[in-house]
């Protein structure tokens, strides 16, 4: 079957979400989500979102915080842009009913996060992500412009390819026409044509093994681009949270937000010694990039799986008034963090690179937009300032409707598309091959592309991936097709694309940390 919207938006998370609502007062919008609509990276967000919000912080300050933080690679636009529109975004949110914590007199609670020189982020509790989203779903329900398509996949984006034409990186003029969805629910594969296609597919945290994102983060918006020719860039920027709880075989790993760490929380090792001061004179509360490594070499001198945040010095009532399902969630657990450490090691959080977009969010496939995680915007550059992803991610999904509004009335449907053609597949046989290959995927990434990399445990990485990636193209070629075939096609592509920018970077910056070339290049 084939359908027809002005807006195709692909990803249901504050990025998603947030174009929809905007854009829906022009056009028809399908927003399709490949699980629920809840079921997002944003759902999961604890500290809050970065702006600047009283004296004496001002715009000046977060925009250089930001670039401290991003190692020398943020675009100076890309960062002023969306710290200086930063307010008029939380207006948004606050109409859409969002619902931040304030304080006694009125004005908002901010809190604090690593890297950041002062009080900023606004949050609710420590759950302010699920708030963000409960908040944004319920506006989708009543808007009778957006039509919502759960459990629905996109399979590819569409191109002149799919009209038979040979596209590559280099042809001129590429264009969306919207993108090919599997219903999971009948197993059909519908046509989705669109005037504008909005990317907004999240993060990339299923490639490892162990991660604080859902298992919906396979990075199928940047493989789509990536199959389609589009510029993907900054892929060896991975950044991995310090701070998540110890709790092996728990997926996603539970996050210990870095607000707990703002608000006074030490990091110490077993034997119950601070350790931070040796690697950085701002201590817990240094950038992410900085005190991941520090932990992890840590726990290599000692041999430990995790070390201790350790917040028993605070006032117990204050912990668990701001922190209440940490608290919750760790004493189920046996951990009472008002009186006992809790074990954290750090793991994979977030992806700074992606698909790349000006200051407009547009790719470089025409008629194809991408916000929040998937994109590349140049704001984080080499490492990401806490907070400023759910910021970022409504800053551009506004600029991508503003961009692609006085254009929408001069765009047509292309009707040539084809339908699916899965002539000459079948079921696979064994799904368990897809799975396993899924799992070693996984243990690759983990084992060779984690925190300290080096040339040696790259390359091993990119071979080992290069027998994962034939073996699954020639099943894809011969099955029928299926959410978990397509996933794991695109997760082998995303690592793909983190080893292959890893290996370009001749030095270590942010996120990127190398020993064969420990420093930073100038
Ligand atoms: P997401 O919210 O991840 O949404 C992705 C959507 O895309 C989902 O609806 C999914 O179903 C859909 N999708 C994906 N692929 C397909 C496909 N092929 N077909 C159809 N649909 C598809 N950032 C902050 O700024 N502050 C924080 O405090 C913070 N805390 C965090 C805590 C945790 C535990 C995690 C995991 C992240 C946190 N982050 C935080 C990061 C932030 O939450 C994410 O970067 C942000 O929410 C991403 O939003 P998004 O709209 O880009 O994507
Ligand atoms: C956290 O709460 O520590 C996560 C914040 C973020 O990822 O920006």
């Amino acid at each position: 079957m084939t359908r027809k919207f002005d807006f195709l938006v692909v990803g249901s998370g504050i990025a998603g979400i947030s174009f929809a609502l905007k854009a829906a007062p022009y056009g028809k919008v399908a927003l399709l989500c490949k699980t629920t609509l809840d079921e997002s990276n944003t759902s999961y967000a604890q500290g809050g979102i970065a702006t600047v919000m009283y004296e004496p912080d001002n715009f000046d300050k977060h925009i250089e915080d930001t670039l401290i933080a991003g190692d020398g690679l943020c675009n100076l636009t890309a960062v002023e842009k969306v710290i200086r529109e930063a307010p008029s975004q939380i207006e948004e949110l606050l109409r859409w009913g969002v619902d931040f914590d304030k304080r006694e007199d009125g004005l908002f609670d901010l809190h604090r996060e690593g890297g950041h020189s002062e009080h900023r982020i606004l949050h609710h509790k420590d759950n302010t992500g699920y708030e963000i989203q409960q908040s944004l779903v319920r506006e989708v329900r009543n808007n009778k412009n957006i039509e919502v398509f759960e459990y629905s996949f996109a399979i590819e984006i569409l191109t002149q390819h799919h009209l038979g034409e040979v596209v590559t990186q280099h042809t001129p003029g590429v264009e969306c026409y919207g993108a090919y969805v599997l219903d999971q629910h009948t197993n059909h594969i519908h046509t989705f044509l669109s005037k504008v296609t909005l990317l907004a597919t999240g993060g990339i945290g299923s490639v490892y093994s162990t991660t604080t994102n859902p298992a919906i983060s396979t990075g199928d918006g940047i493989a789509m681009v990536h199959r389609a020719r589009g510029v993907i860039q900054d892929m060896e920027f991975v950044q991995f949270h310090p701070t998540a709880l110890y709790h092996p075989g728990e997926r996603p790993t539970y996050l210990i937000t870095e607000a707990i760490r703002g608000y006074g929380a030490v990091l110490r090792c077993k034997d119950g010694r601070e350790f931070m001061q040796k690697y950085d004179e701002r201590g817990s509360l240094a950038p992410r990039d900085i005190v991941a490594r520090a932990i992890d070499n840590e726990m290599k001198i000692r041999g430990h799986e995790f070390v201790f945040l350790d917040v028993t010095h605070k006032n117990p009532e204050e912990t668990k008034k701001h922190f209440p399902n940490i608290y919750k969630k760790c004493l189920e657990l046996g951990i009472d963090i008002t009186k006992d450490m809790i074990p954290v090691s750090p793991t994979q959080h977030y992806l700074c690179g992606g698909i790349v977009v000006d200051l407009n969010a547009k790719t470089s496939i025409d008629r194809l937009y991408a916000a929040g995680e998937c994109s590349c915007t140049g704001l984080h550059g080499a490492n990401r300032l806490a907070s400023n992803s759910l910021l970022e991610a409504i800053v551009y999904a506004d600029a991508a409707v503003k961009d692609a509004l006085p254009h929408l009335r001069d765009l047509k449907f292309n009707e040539s598309v084809p339908a699916w053609n899965d002539e000459g597949t079948s079921l696979p046989e064994e799904m368990v091959l897809i799975t396993q290959s899924f799992r070693e995927v996984e243990q690759i990434m983990s084992t060779y592309v984690g925190i300290v990399r080096s040339n040696l445990r790259l390359k091993r990485a990119m071979s080992r991936l290069e027998i994962l990636y034939r073996e699954t193209e020639d099943l894809f070629e011969r099955s029928v097709v299926s959410r978990e075939i397509c996933e794991l096609r695109n997760v082998i592509s995303v690592a793909y694309l983190i080893i292959k920018h890893a290996l370009r970077r001749k030095e270590s910056r942010g996120l990127h940390y190398t020993i064969d070339y420990p420093k930073r290049a100038k």
